[in-house]
Formats: C-alpha cells, sequence, structure tokens
C-alpha cells in the first residue's frame, strides 16, 4: 500500500511513522536498565499498533484511563494493566470480568469510602484484585499527600483477603505548567520523591507496597534520578503535540500526528484562509491558550509537513477552520489555492486523535502505507 496523499478526503488524521518511532526510542532510551520499566499510557493512541510499538513489538504493561482500553488491549493479547483513574463502584463487575479473563488488573483509589466499597465487594470472593494508592505529588488532581496520615487510614481500609495493596501511583500533572528546564526538573524530583516517601510509608507500617509507579512525558523526559522508582509512565510523547513543545520537551518537527486538510476558501478583506478542519477534526482543545505561544487551535504546515511558523487555526467552527497570520495582520494571509492541501498540528494528541476513526500512516516517502483503526467510548 502506497497512496499519495492527494488521494485522500479531507479532513484525515495523518500519523508520522517515522517521528513515532524516534519519539518512542528517546523515552525508552532515557530509563536506566536494569531499572524503572515503562509502562506507556496508550490512552493518547487508543490504537493496537502504537501501543505495541510502544511496547516494543510484543505486549508489554500498559497504563489505561478506561476500562473499554483495557477489554480491547486484553484482547490483543496485554495482560499487565494499570487502569489510573480513581475506581468507581459501578466499574467493579467490569474489573471482575477483565480478572475472570486473566488480566493482571490494577486499579487506583485515593479515600477511605473508595477503599471501604472496594472492600465490601469484594468480600467472599475468589478473585485478588490489585490496588495502588494515589497519591498526590504536586497539588494537580487526586491522590493523597505523601505525609498524610490519611494514607495509611486508607492502606487499612483496603485490609482484605480479596485485596492486594501493591503500592503507590502519582502524575505530575503540573508539570504542563513548568516553562523552564530547571523547573521541570525540578518536578520530576518532586514526583519522585513524593511516590517513594508515600511508599516508604506503607512500607514501615507493615505493607509491602513493592510498586512505586510515577509518571508524565514532561517529568518522564527530564527526570535525573528515578531512585526507588519501579516504573514510568508516559502517554503524549508517542506523539508530542504543540502542549509540549510549548513545554520545551520537543520542538514542532518531532510532532507526529497532523490534520490533512484542504483549502476550501478564502475571506481576503480579513485575511482568512477557510479550510475544511473544524472543531470535528481538530478539537476544541486550547491548551495553548495559556502558555507563551498561543497557537490557536493548531499550527499550519504545508501537506509536506513543512511549519508555516506564522500561519495558525484562529478560529474554527464544527467543519470550517479559519486560518490567519498568528499577529492578526489581514495583509499577510496564506494565499494558497482552494484545494491546496495543508496539515494542522495538534495543541493536545489525545483530543485531536479522539475525533477520528484511524490513522492515516505516513512512510518515509510521506505516502499513506497503512490506516490503522482507532477506538473510542467507555
Ligand atoms: C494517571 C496518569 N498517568 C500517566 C499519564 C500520562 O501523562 P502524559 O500524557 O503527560 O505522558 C496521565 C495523563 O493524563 C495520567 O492521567
Amino acid at each position: 500500500m502506497a497512496i499519495e496523499l492527494t488521494a485522500l478526503e479531507t479532513p484525515a488524521l495523518l500519523l508520522d511513522e517515522a517521528r513515532m518511532h524516534a519519539n518512542i526510542t528517546r523515552l525508552r532510551d532515557r530509563l536506566p536498565a536494569p531499572g524503572p520499566f515503562l509502562r506507556p499510557h496508550v490512552k493518547t493512541a487508543k490504537c493496537l499498533e502504537v501501543a505495541l510499538a510502544m511496547s516494543g513489538g510484543v505486549p508489554g504493561p500498559i497504563t489505561v484511563s478506561t476500562l473499554r482500553e483495557a477489554d480491547r488491549f486484553a484482547q490483543a493479547g496485554f495482560r499487565d494493566i494499570v487502569y489510573a483513574v480513581g475506581i468507581s463502584p459501578n466499574k467493579l463487575t467490569h474489573a471482575m470480568a477483565l480478572l475472570a479473563s486473566g488480566v493482571q488488573l490494577s486499579v487506583i483509589l485515593d479515600s477511605v469510602e473508595a477503599a471501604s466499597a472496594l472492600t465490601a465487594f469484594m468480600q467472599g470472593r475468589p478473585e485478588r484484585l490489585d490496588v495502588l494508592i494515589e497519591i498526590d505529588t504536586d497539588g494537580h488532581r487526586g491522590g493523597i499527600a505523601p505525609a498524610a496520615p490519611e494514607l495509611l487510614v486508607v492502606a487499612d481500609a483496603l485490609r482484605s483477603p480479596s485485596v492486594r495493596l501493591q503500592g503507590v501511583l502519582t502524575h505530575a500533572g503540573e508539570s504542563y505548567n513548568c516553562r523552564s528546564t530547571g523547573a521541570l526538573e525540578a518536578m520530576a524530583e518532586q514526583e519522585r520523591a513524593g511516590a517513594v516517601l508515600a511508599a516508604q510509608r506503607l512500607r514501615a507500617a507493615g505493607y509491602p507496597a513493592p510498586v512505586v509507579s510515577i509518571g508524565s512525558t514532561p517529568t518522564a523526559l527530564t527526570a535525573r534520578d528515578l531512585s526507588g522508582v519501579t516504573e514510568v509512565r508516559a502517554g503524549v510523547f508517542v506523539f508530542f503535540d504543540l502542549v509540549m513543545a510549548g513545554v520545551g520537551v520537543c520542538t514542532p518537527h518531532d510532532i507526529a500526528l497532523s490534520v490533512l486538510t484542504s483549502v476550501i476558501g478564502h475571506q481576503r478583506d480579513k485575511g482568512v484562509t477557510l479550510c475544511d478542519a473544524g472543531w470535528m477534526a481538530l478539537s476544541r482543545d486550547r491548551g495553548t491558550a495559556s502558555q507563551p505561544v498561543d497557537q490557536g487551535y493548531g499550527l499550519v504546515c504545508d501537506a509536506q509537513g513543512r511549519v508555516l511558523p506564522d500561519f495558525i487555526v484562529t478560529a474554527v467552527n464544527q467543519e470550517h477552520g479559519s486560518i490567519a497570520h498568528r499577529n492578526g495582520d489581514p495583509g499577510r494571509y496564506l494565499d494558497v489555492p482552494v484545494g491546496t492541501m495543508l496539515r494542522i498540528l495538534p495543541n493536545h494528541a489525545c483530543a485531536t486523535g479522539a475525533q477520528h476513526e484511524g490513522y492515516q500512516v505516513l512512510g518515509q516517502d510521506g505516502t499513506v502505507t497503512a490506516r490503522w483503526p482507532r477506538f473510542g467510548g467507555w
């Protein structure tokens, strides 16, 4: 299969396979061997082929954000799965079905309520469910502070023959707001040290807690020390996006994902070139709006993927995108004919990917060499 881009109907989601492999290699090469291993987060891609590439060609340990992902990847042979969103009681029957199918599933929680609901559900069951306590190392979202007394209260609430407290998990999502290498390194160390402290407190209280799971793309790519850590989870590194470029852990040239679009008209008086990639194709994500360089709804490239640094998608409707000069000057609009194909680099790869049913995979010569399906839902 070698299809020219011009044969595609737009909008279409493009995946540059060589860039993807380079991104995977870059992170894998950072992890010391022997040492903490990579447990990639497969929520960015939701695609079997990409997950296999992240795992080195054969199914390995993965992180998921939905039990649907767990189902799909389990069917494809992935057996060691961490579901890294706080478990709600209404998902426990689904979790049992995964255990019954032979999956080694770990769930996370951060409260006595959730722990008590879990042990009540598991009471008298023959299965054994692995649990990680979620630790808050950066004030970003969920989790228990590493030094909080509540940590041991939750551990105590998990005492059950059907539950195995395996350790701790943290995600330094605040790293997305770091603006310098020094700040990223400090955040990575804060993430590591907090998770290790929490695990040490559990061990000192008599819980084995062998697992210390950390990770986000910015911290995984900047951490100088991983001592005490057993696994690193990262997801968006596989494709990268404009938010990660704004954080400083990649450049736009590393971004493997783009949306192919066609020019459909002009509003020359307003300095706007219209294309057929609206929010349905790009998503409404405006993750770069809070960064020093606002990339609108995406950064424009020519059809070969060469960045046109002055042009961004400034507005979107469902199926229309408005391309304009980033300084708003109507005299400097993108003057290309109707039908011209362009690529748009996404703000947030997970959100843009979620708008599409599959990837048109680009080979080294820029032709489409494969189509990889992706899935959604819960
Ligand atoms: C719990 C958890 N772990 C790991 C990740 C991966 O982070 P990133 O996409 O920055 O690599 C995420 C992303 O949201 C997450 O929520």
